[in-house]
C-alpha cells in the first residue's frame, strides 16, 4: 500500500482536485462492504435478519440458506440447499409444517436468542426452542451444511446451543448422525417429505429400532418397510456391497450414551435421502452430466420390502407371484393367499416332534430372516445345528465359516420373517430351516403322484410343442434379419419385449460366432446343482462355480445374479466381446447358457484362482518370486494392450483389479470379468456414464468422481495393480505409519526420497532384479498420475518393459484417490514443482 502511494504520487496529485472527493468515499464503502460481507456472509447475528429473497452462503460457498418454494408450490419455506450445484437440491427445511403463504417472512434471532421465523404480522411461526443462557447469539451456516447457533461471546462460542444436524429433515450428509441418545432417550430420524412438492413430514422415516438396536429400519408409520440388516463390524448385511456403494462408507457407533449411524464419502457432494416413496437413496453429484447419480437405493424391488409375503415365506422377485411358503409350511388362510393377500403368511403343516427327530432343510444362499441370535460358542457346523436342536422354538440356523478361521452361528426363534432372494450378493448365507421329518417323506409320496400326472401332461405338451415350433420357425425367419445387425449399446433401458426374446435372441444373434451353447440342465449337473462345495467366489454381477462336464473338462461357471437388474445388458456385452477376443492373457470363454432368467457364462477353469489370493497371503506370496511377478506384470500389460489397441475393437475393461487377474498352472496371468467392459467406436477416446462401476482403490479419479472413462482409466488401474504386485500391499485397505492415505501416495513419497526399493515386498529380497523393480515402480507411478494425458498408453508401457534402454519421464505426484475430498487434490497441485521431462 505504501509503495503504491509513493509510485503514484504524481497521479494522485493530478486527481486531487477533481476526484479525490469521489475516490475516497467509494474506497470507504468498498472497505465497509468487504468488512460486512466477511463478518456476516455466513452468519446471522442478534438484530440481523434475512428477508425472503435474501440468502447467506457458507464460508466456502458450498451451501446456501434462505427462503424457497418447492416446485409447483406457492408456499415459502426456510431451507438450506447446495450453492455450488445448479440443480436446486434442498437438504434441510426449517418450517416443514408451518409454511408461509406469502413472501413477507423474515428469519432472525429473536429477543431470547433463538433463531426464529416471523411472518408478516410479526408472529413466530418457527423457532429453534433452545434454552439459552446468553444475551447474544449467532447462527452460522458451515460448509458441511450444518447451521449452528452459538453464543456470540467468543469465550463460550464452542458451546453449540442448537444445530440443524440435530434436527434433520429427509437428508443425511457426511458428519450427520441418525440414531438414539440413550441419556435423553431422544431418537432421531430422517423423515420423508409428504410429496415431492410438500416438505411436511411424510409417512416414511429412517432410524433405529430401540428394541433391536443393532439394525436400522425404514419405517412406514410404525411398521418396518426395509431393514439394513445387522451390523457385522464392517457393514450392514442388507446394504449391498457393490462397487458404487463403496463410495459411501457407513459406520455405526454404539456406546453407553448413544447408538448412531453416519457415513463418510470418498467424494464431495454426496447425500443420503429418505425418499417420498419409502426408498433410501445414496446419491452422488456428477459434474460432467449435471445430474445426481444413484450409488444405491433400497428397497429396490418388491421383495426388498420388509415381510411383504408375511411370516415363514420366501420372496423371489423372479417368480410370479413372488411369494411362496417355505417347504413344510402352508398358507394361514389359503383364501387370502390365493387372492394375493400374503400378509398373514404361512404356518407349519406338520408339528415338530422336537429333538433329534426333526430335520433341517438347506434353502441355499438367501437373505436371512430378521431377529437373529448369535450363538457365541459354535466352532463347527454340527455344533451350530445342535444349538438349534436343543430348543424347540429354534426354527432355523446359519453357520458361516468366514475365511481366516472365524466362524459364526446364528439361530432364529419363532416365526421366520423376511426371507428372500439376495440383494446383489450381500448378506447371503446358506440357511437351514427346521421341519418335521415326516414332511420330507410326504415329499416322496407326492413325487409318485407327480410322476403319474406328468406322463399325462407330457403328452398334451408334446402336441402343443409341435404346433409352437411350427409357428416359431416362420416367425424366426423374419426376426433374424432384424437382429443380425445388433451391436451392444450403453443404454441401460431394457424393454420387456427385449427380455422375452432373450432366449432366441442370443442364439440367433451369435449364429456366426463360434461359441457353444449349453443346455441349462447340463450346467446344473456339471455344478452339482450349484452346490456350495463348488462355489468359487463372486465375480462382477454373479457367483462363480466350478463345474465338470461329463467328458471330464473343468470349467468356471459365472451365474449372473437374477436380481442385479443389469444382468442382461452385461451378459450380452461380455458374450459378444469375449467371443471376438483371443489372446493368451485373456481368459477363454468356453460357452454360455441361458434359460429364462438364468444367464451363465462358462470359462476355462484356472486352478490357481486369482492373483490376489497369492499376493495378499503371507505364505502364498512367497510362491511369487520376482521372475514370476515380472512375468505377470508383463502379461497383464500385453492383455490390456490387446484390449485397448490390437483387437479389432477398442475395449475398456473398467474393472481391472488383482481379483480379476486369474493365474494358470504356470502362473501366467489372464484378465477376466468383462461384464463391465465397454466397446468404443474407432475414433472415440473418451466417454462418460451415469453408472460408475468399478472397484474402490482401482478407479481413476476422473472416473470415480465424474464418470469419465477412457483407456487411461484402465492404465490407472494397471498402475495400482503394478504397485500392489511389487509391494504385496493392498491399496483399498492401505494403512501405513507415514501420512500416506493410499499406496500410490506412499510409493510416490518413497520415490521422491530416492528410496523406491523400500516399497518392495520383503519376500522378494532374494530374487529381485533391482533395475527391473525400479523400472516397474517408475512405470506404476506414471500410470497413476492425476492428469489423464500424463499417463502413458499401454503400448508405451509394454515397449518400456521389453526395451533395455528406454528412458522414462519423471512421474508427477500420484493422484490421491483415497482422499475424501477431491478438491484438495486440485488445490495441492499448484504446490508441487515439477522437474525433469514432462510426461508426454
Ligand atoms: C414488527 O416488529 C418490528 C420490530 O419490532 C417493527 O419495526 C415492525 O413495525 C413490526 N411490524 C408489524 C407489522 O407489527
Ligand atoms: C473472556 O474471558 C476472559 C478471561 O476469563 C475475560 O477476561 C474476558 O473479559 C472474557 N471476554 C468476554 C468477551 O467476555
Ligand atoms: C389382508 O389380510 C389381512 C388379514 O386378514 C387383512 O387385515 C387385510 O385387510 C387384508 N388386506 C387386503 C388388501 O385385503
Ligand atoms: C428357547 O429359546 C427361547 C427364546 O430364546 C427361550 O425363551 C426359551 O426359554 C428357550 N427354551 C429352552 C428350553 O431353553
Amino acid at each position: 500500500m505504501h509503495g503504491f502511494l509513493q509510485c503514484n504520487n504524481s497521479t494522485f496529485r493530478l486527481m486531487e482536485k477533481s476526484s479525490i472527493s469521489l475516490v475516497f468515499p467509494s474506497f470507504f464503502i468498498l472497505f465497509l462492504f468487504c468488512f460486512l460481507s466477511l463478518t456476516t456472509a455466513d452468519s446471522i447475528r442478534q438484530f440481523q435478519s434475512i428477508k425472503d429473497g435474501e440468502t447467506i452462503n457458507s464460508d466456502g460457498e458450498i451451501f446456501e440458506l434462505g427462503f424457497f418454494s418447492p416446485n409447483n408450490s406457492k408456499n415459502r419455506y426456510v431451507g438450506i440447499w447446495y450453492h455450488n450445484i445448479p440443480v436446486k437440491t434442498v437438504i434441510w427445511v426449517a418450517n416443514r409444517e408451518t409454511p408461509l403463504t406469502d413472501s413477507s417472512g423474515v428469519l432472525t434471532i429473536g429477543s431470547n436468542g433463538n433463531l426464529v421465523i416471523l411472518n408478516g404480522k410479526n408472529n413466530t411461526i418457527w423457532s429453534t426452542n433452545a434454552s439459552i443462557l446468553s444475551d447474544s447469539t449467532v447462527a452460522t451456516l458451515f460448509d458441511s451444511g450444518n447451521l449452528i447457533l452459538r453464543d456470540a461471546n467468543s469465550n463460550n462460542s464452542n458451546t453449540i446451543l442448537w444445530q440443524s444436524f440435530e434436527d434433520p429433515s429427509n437428508t443425511l450428509l457426511p458428519g450427520m448422525k441418525i440414531g438414539v441418545n440413550l441419556v435423553t432417550r431422544q431418537n432421531r430420524f430422517l423423515r420423508s417429505w409428504k410429496t415431492d412438492t410438500d416438505p411436511t413430514p411424510g409417512i416414511f422415516s429412517f432410524g433405529i429400532n430401540l428394541q433391536d438396536s443393532n439394525q436400522f429400519f425404514v419405517w412406514q408409520g410404525s411398521s418396518p418397510h426395509w431393514r439394513t440388516g445387522y451390523w457385522n463390524d464392517r457393514s450392514f448385511n442388507q446394504i449391498p456391497v457393490t462397487s458404487n456403494s463403496f463410495i459411501f462408507h457407513f459406520t455405526t457407533v454404539s456406546n453407553e450414551e448413544s447408538i448412531y449411524l453416519e457415513y463418510s464419502a470418498l467424494y464431495n457432494n454426496t447425500r443420503m435421502v429418505m425418499d417420498v416413496s419409502g426408498r433410501v437413496e445414496c446419491r452422488i453429484w456428477y459434474d460432467s452430466t449435471k445430474t445426481w447419480g444413484v450409488a444405491w437405493m433400497q428397497p429396490k424391488d418388491e421383495c426388498g420390502v420388509y415381510g411383504v409375503c408375511g411370516k415363514n415365506t420366501r420372496c423371489s422377485d423372479s417368480n410370479t407371484p413372488p411369494c411362496e411358503c417355505l417347504r413344510g409350511f402352508e398358507p394361514v388362510s389359503s383364501k387370502e393367499w390365493n387372492s394375493g393377500n400374503w400378509s398373514s403368511g404361512c404356518k407349519r403343516r406338520t408339528a415338530l416332534k422336537c429333538g433329534e427327530e426333526d430335520e433341517f432343510l438347506s434353502l441355499g444362499r438367501l437373505k436371512v430372516p430378521d431377529h437373529e441370535f448369535l450363538v457365541a460358542a459354535a466352532g463347527k457346523a454340527e455344533d451350530c445345528r445342535a444349538e438349534c436342536v436343543r430348543n424347540c422354538s429354534c426354527n432355523a440356523y446359519v453357520f458361516t465359516n468366514v475365511s481366516g478361521g472365524a466362524s459364526q452361528c446364528l439361530v432364529w426363534f419363532g416365526n421366520l420373517m423376511d426371507i428372500g432372494d439376495l440383494i446383489e450378493n450381500q448378506g447371503a448365507q446358506d440357511i437351514h430351516i427346521r421341519i418335521a421329518a415326516s414332511e420330507l417323506s410326504t415329499k416322496k409320496n407326492r413325487r409318485l403322484k407327480v410322476i403319474v400326472a406328468t406322463t399325462v401332461v407330457a403328452g398334451v405338451l408334446l402336441l402343443g410343442a409341435f404346433f409352437y415350433c411350427f409357428r416359431r420357425m416362420a416367425w424366426k425367419k423374419a426376426k433374424h434379419r432384424r437382429m443380425s445387425t445388433w451391436v451392444p449399446s450403453d443404454s441401460s433401458a431394457q424393454s420387456a419385449s427385449d427380455l422375452l426374446d432373450t432366449d432366441m435372441f442370443v442364439k440367433d444373434g451369435l449364429k456366426g460366432v463360434d461359441i457353444p451353447f449349453f443346455e441349462f440342465n447340463t450346467i446344473v449337473v456339471a455344478t452339482d446343482n450349484f452346490s456350495q462345495l463348488n462355489y468359487l467366489g463372486e465375480g462382477g454381477f454373479g457367483s462363480v462355480y466350478k463345474g465338470k462336464l461329463p467328458g471330464g473338462q473343468e470349467m468356471a461357471v459365472k451365474r449372473l445374479s437374477r436380481t442385479s437388474g443389469q444382468g442382461l445388458e452385461e451378459f450380452k456385452t461380455e458374450l459378444v466381446l469375449i467371443a471376438k477376443l483371443q489372446h493368451r492373457n485373456l481368459v477363454r470363454l468356453l460357452g454360455y447358457s441361458i434359460k429364462q432368467e438364468e444367464k451363465m457364462l462358462l470359462y476355462e477353469y484356472l486352478p490357481n484362482k486369482s492373483l490376489d489370493s497369492f499376493l495378499f497371503d503371507k505364505d502364498r506370496c512367497k510362491i511369487l518370486d520376482w521372475e514370476k511377478r515380472f512375468n505377470i506384470i508383463l502379461g497383464i500389460a500385453r492383455g490390456l494392450l490387446y484390449l485397448h489397441q490390437d483387437s479389432r475393437l477398442r475395449i475398456i475393461h473398467r474393472d481391472l483389479k488383482t481379483s480379476n487377474i486369474l493365474l494358470d498352472e504356470e502362473m501366467n496371468p489372464k484378465i477376466s470379468d468383462f461384464g463391465m467392459a465397454r466397446i468404443f467406436g474407432g475414433n472415440q477416446t473418451q466417454a462418460n456414464t451415469n453408472r460408475v462401476v468399478g472397484t474402490y482403490g482401482y478407479m481413476s479419479p476422473e472416473y470415480a468422481s465424474h464418470g469419465l472413462f477412457s483407456v487411461k482409466s484402465d492404465v490407472f488401474s494397471f498402475g495400482v495393480i503394478l504397485l500392489e504386485i511389487i509391494s504385496g500391499m493392498k491399496n483399498n485397505s492401505f494403512f501405513h505409519s507415514d501420512e500416506s492415505s493410499s499406496l500410490p501416495e506412499h510409493a510416490w513419497g518413497l520415490w521422491k526420497e530416492n528410496n523406491g526399493l523400500a516399497l518392495m515386498d520383503p519376500s522378494l529380497r532374494e530374487t529381485c532384479n533391482t533395475s527391473e523393480v525400479l523400472k516397474c515402480i517408475h512405470v506404476g507411478l506414471l500410470c497413476v498420475q492425476e492428469n489423464v494425458t500424463d499417463r502413458p498408453t499401454m503400448a508405451s508401457v509394454v515397449a518400456t518393459f521389453v526395451s533395455e534402454t528406454a528412458s522414462l519421464p519423471t512421474p508427477k505426484q500420484a493422484a490421491f484417490i483415497m482422499r475424501r475430498d477431491l478438491s484438495e487434490v486440485q488445490c495441492s497441485k499448484n504446490e508441487i514443482t515439477f522437474t525433469g521431462v514432462e510426461g508426454r
